[in-house]
């Protein structure tokens, strides 16, 4: 979102305004912006404020405890690796370091090329086909470490398909 400009920041006021009746004002309009922008920066949380009358430090507070909500733009591919009991026992945690090997990010980081996103997830319902990770919405399941290499690639092969097409990333 870079510098918040003015079109940006009437449209944050707008979602405040829609919001604020809602039992939850909060969290509705930090979904909404979160859908709208990709991410909730400082700037924004400025904006938040002014209208809600709810402090910087408690919207950052509630921006930083869900992961839901990103301080930082989220890259193209967000995974998500679940680290709930079942997943953990089943090997997530080998699973989210070959990710993070792999990508040179720790979780919670995008790579610099704007690709990818890591996230350690708590449960996601799918403990049944732990450990369970999430791509854009993709479930894959009973992963292990050694599928990590395959998964990426996919996605990497994918991507320079695009570039071949010249569709813009
Ligand atoms: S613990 Fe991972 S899906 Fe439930």
């Amino acid at each position: 979102m870079g510098k918040l400009n003015e079109a940006a920041e009437r449209q944050i006021r707008e979602i405040c305004q829609r919001h604020k009746d809602d039992n939850t004002p909060l969290m509705m309009i930090l979904s909404d912006i979160q859908n709208e922008y990709g991410y909730i920066p400082l700037e924004v949380q400025e904006v938040v404020s002014q209208e809600t009358g709810i402090s910087v430090a408690e919207i950052y507070g509630v921006v930083t405890f869900y992961s839901f909500f990103s301080l930082t733009p989220k890259g193209k591919y967000v995974i998500g690796c679940c680290l709930g009991t079942a997943c953990y026992v089943k090997g997530g945690q080998q699973v989210i370091d070959k990710f993070s090997e792999l990508l040179h990010i720790e979780p919670g980081q995008t790579s610099e090329d704007g690709l990818f996103t890591l996230d350690a997830l708590r449960c996601i319902g799918a403990c049944g086909i732990a450990p369970a990770v999430t791509i854009n919405g993709t479930v894959y399941p009973k992963v292990t470490a050694s599928q990590v290499n395959e998964i990426v690639a996919k996605y990497l092969l994918a991507e320079e398909k695009l570039k071949k097409e010249g569709v813009p990333a």
